[in-house]
């Protein structure tokens, strides 16, 4: 048994520990595992690197991919979705193991409907993959969000500003909810409620002059004010797979607030920080446990689907199921956070 591996779209911490469960989980089974490089680009042009238990080891703490990642997308064209398939059968792999996002995945799921091998592992900072109650990459990424709410906290209550922290979110507001609830956001404005801008400065107005004299204010990349159509971006430029570049929410609002307030407000965007870095214990944990799942199902002869964590199982689903939306906020847990509004 042959195994191709990739890792491909945006990175995030937990990568390696998942390349490095595969590779030792094959060993196990005696079977080969040769490395993609840069995700699906590495089978547009045929760049790949042998992968064994020596390459595979010391890499656990380390963030990134020691493959490399790039958001190309094979099936832009037929052309590069025929040469990919081509060079799947030339390089003699019996199957593609590809640990990615919904794009990244979404190629492998029509590449098995084209009659190749592929098995997904979810991963992304963004935790909007469906079918999974969590992708790795995102427990590190709250860390970093908590860890940066709390240093925000006391420069911000020092100079009684409201301070507007953009955190990244295209669709869903995962990170903005869980990072937000817990270091203890004054608001938290996600894609999925589009928000009022007068019911923002109503809360900054309100801490400012009659409560603890400053606010923060986290807002995922695609939050939207009621009144905005479409989002708020800086640059129009789009990905391979046809998303523009978001960015921009958290000085737009900063500016907004302040105009109409008074208050004295200010912006960061904490971009990929979040991504970067090493894994948490539990991205670890979870991307080896995915790993280590994605090569079982190998040797069960089971293919086209996603490992995939509910409750405390590792489960797989197809990978169709696991692409075909984007898994939003649970509102439950919003609410928890809206108790703490204002
Ligand atoms: O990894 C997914 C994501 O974090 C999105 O939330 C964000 O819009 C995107 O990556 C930005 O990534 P890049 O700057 O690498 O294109």
């Amino acid at each position: 048994m042959k195994i191709g591996i990739l890792t491909g779209g945006g990175d995030c911490p937990g990568l390696n520990a998942a390349i490095r469960a595969v590779v030792r989980k094959a060993a196990d089974y005696k079977y080969e595992v040769i490395g993609i490089k840069d995700g699906w680009k590495g089978l547009v042009d045929i760049d790949t690197v042998p992968l064994d238990t020596r390459v595979a080891s010391g890499i656990l703490p380390r963030g990134g991919t020691i493959l490399g990642t790039s958001r190309t997308n094979p099936f832009k064209t037929p052309e590069t979705a025929e040469s990919v398939i081509a060079n799947i059968k030339k390089l003699g792999l019996d199957v593609v193991i590809s640990v990615g996002g919904d794009d990244t995945l979404g190629v492998a799921a029509k590449l098995f409907k084209r009659g190749v091998n592929t098995i997904g592992v979810p991963k992304t900072i963004d935790n909007d993959l469906s079918g999974t109650d969590f992708t790795f990459g995102f427990d590190t990424a709250i860390s970093i969000v908590t860890e940066a709410l709390d240093r925000l906290h006391t420069t911000t209550e020092a100079h009684h500003r409201a301070m507007i922290v953009e955190v990244m979110g295209r669709h869903a507001g995962w990170i903005a909810t869980y990072g937000g609830l817990a270091g203890g956001a004054d608001m938290i404005l996600i894609p999925e409620k589009p928000f009022d801008i007068e019911e923002v400065c109503g809360i900054v107005k309100k801490r400012s002059y009659e409560g603890k004299g400053f606010s923060i204010i986290v807002a995922a990349e695609g939050a939207v004010p009621k009144e905005v159509e479409g989002y708020i971006t800086k640059d129009t430029k789009k990905d391979a797979f046809g998303h523009v570049m978001l960015g921009g929410i958290g000085e737009f609002l900063a500016k907004e607030i302040e105009k109409r307030t008074g208050v004295e407000s200010r912006h960061v965007v904490l971009g990929h920080l979040q991504r970067g870095g090493s894994p948490t214990a539990h991205d670890r944990i979870l991307a080896t446990r995915y790993g280590v799942r994605a090569v079982e199902l190998i040797n069960e002869g089971k293919f086209g689907r996603m490992v995939a964590l509910q409750g405390n199982k590792i489960v797989d689903i197809p990978l169709e199921e696991g692409v075909k939306k984007t898994k939003t906020v649970d509102m439950e847990i919003y609410k928890v956070a809206e108790v703490f509004f204002g």
